[in-house]
């Protein structure tokens, strides 16, 4: 493969952009190598800046149900532009983004758009803690929330009670009031509840965590956890940044069954442009300026052309409730060829799928949690996905990450990814 365009992309990015790149995981750090300058997508593929083409598995890390380009996000965005980029004051096109968005996600009264999902879940703890007057949160290990200081705290040792600042720039103070619970046991979480009495103002987590590789919430775990929120009067907060509108038109909520108190919403509701937002409760949202106290704002928030291209996405999911199965039959069939695949080859890796959001880890053993997820051999995922590379197919430059399924892949192109899968493994595990 000819990298020539990309090799000197990136050596003069470096010299411009920290290590080359807008969001660390593109630069290959965790797969080594160098990252590919991405310079037109299309449908299921994009093609390289030296005209490489690849089968599309991150569609911009979720937000792509629909492939590259869609006619009718492209026809909604021309429309859109023709009256102007931003004007800072109210449009018709936010009262109809709200609008869909608590039709199709019914936990949703209220919403308020912001620009990213790190805003709408930074935004949805504020909003939590003003309702509650109450300081602490409680987030999952190997749950990702974005980079606002409070969520980048990873454990150390009896961290349990006390967060430790994973970044430098976070400080202590920042940390102390982040707690921090293992995915799908119920009994760490009761525990920080109960040694922070009336403390704790919201319980934010990944109802499918997409940010360890594919996890799912245990029914029973996420029952529990509603009950014990309703119980201490905790806010319960779902972040469906990645997995609102992508594993059904109602989120992982309506996969679950399960209301939470607040939603925070990303990727897809974008359209491709850059786009979140946070909502529930009528009686939360109202404590958000102007109504209530909380305060939170944007220059660019509700722009006109994200609601254009976001809107076109969920009237599109409106109106066809047929994506989901769409979905679900091109994705089995391709875990259905990588299982395959894996029994040929003797090898029994962790498959998790949950809708279009799938992972496979180079663990033997079930992956339900961070420390099962931690187990996955991530230096044979890194020549795994090198040897996928060279065979036309782009996944996810990291482990820990979901490959993601649109309506626009083929099933030529799941053929095709299913080969190079069985290739891929006879290389590496020879
Ligand atoms: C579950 C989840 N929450 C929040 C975020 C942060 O969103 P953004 O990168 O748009 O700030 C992400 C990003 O991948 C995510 O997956």
């Amino acid at each position: 493969m000819n990298t020539t365009k990309s090799k000197i992309l990136f050596e003069e990015a470096k010299k411009y952009i920290p290590g080359g790149v807008n969001s660390p995981v593109r630069a290959f750090k965790s797969v080594g190598g160098d990252p590919l300058f991405i310079k037109k997508g299309r449908g299921s593929k994009f093609w390289d800046a030296d005209g490489n083409k690849f089968i599309d598995y991150i569609g911009s890390w979720g937000p792509h149900l629909f492939g590259h380009n869609p006619s009718f996000i492209i026809k909604a965005l021309s429309e859109a532009i023709k009256n102007g980029t931003s004007f800072g004051a109210p449009t018709s096109l936010e009262v109809k983004m709200a609008k869909i968005i608590t039709e199709l996600v019914p936990s949703v009264e209220m919403v308020r758009m912001v620009n990213s999902g790190t805003e709408a879940t930074m935004s949805a703890i504020r909003a939590a803690r003003g309702f509650t007057g109450r300081e602490k949160f409680i987030k999952f290990e190997g749950c990702y929330h974005g980079h606002a200081d409070y969520f980048l705290i990873k454990a150390g040792s009896g961290a349990l009670t006390l967060g430790v600042p994973t970044s430098p720039g976070v400080t202590k103070g920042n940390a102390a009031d982040t707690l921090l619970a293992d995915y799908n046991d119920i009994n760490s979480v009761k525990k920080l509840i109960s040694s922070n009495k009336k403390q704790i103002a919201a319980i934010i987590i990944e109802p499918i965590a997409g940010n360890m590789g594919v996890v799912k919430a245990k029914d029973e775990f996420i029952k529990e956890l509603r009950a014990i929120c309703d119980e201490e009067k905790i806010i319960l907060i779902f972040d469906e940044v990645m997995t609102g509108f992508r594993v059904a038109a109602g989120g992982a909520q309506e996969v679950l069954g399960i209301k939470p108190d607040l939603s925070t919403f990303g990727k897809i509701i974008g359209g491709g442009l850059p786009v979140g937002a946070f909502g529930g409760k009528r009686e939360i949202m109202e404590k958000i300026a102007p109504v209530g106290p909380v305060y939170q704002a944007g220059t660019l928030s509700g722009n006109p052309l994200a609601m254009a291209a976001g809107f076109a996405a969920l009237k599109y999911i409106k109106n066809h409730p047929s994506v989901y199965k769409t979905l679900e039959k091109k994705s089995a069939y391709l875990e259905e060829g990588f299982k395959e695949n894996l029994k040929a080859a003797g090898k029994n890796y962790a498959m998790n799928r949950v809708g279009s959001m799938m992972c496979m880890f180079f663990t033997e053993q079930p992956v339900d949690d961070f420390k099962s997820a931690v187990k996955s051999d991530t230096l044979l995922y890194g020549i795994y996905f090198h040897e996928m590379l060279k065979r036309g197919i782009y996944l996810a430059p990291a482990q820990f990450e979901a490959l993601f399924v649109s309506t626009a892949h083929s099933k030529e192109d799941l053929d095709k990814t299913i080969r190079a899968h069985k290739e891929s493994l006879t290389e590496i595990l020879i």
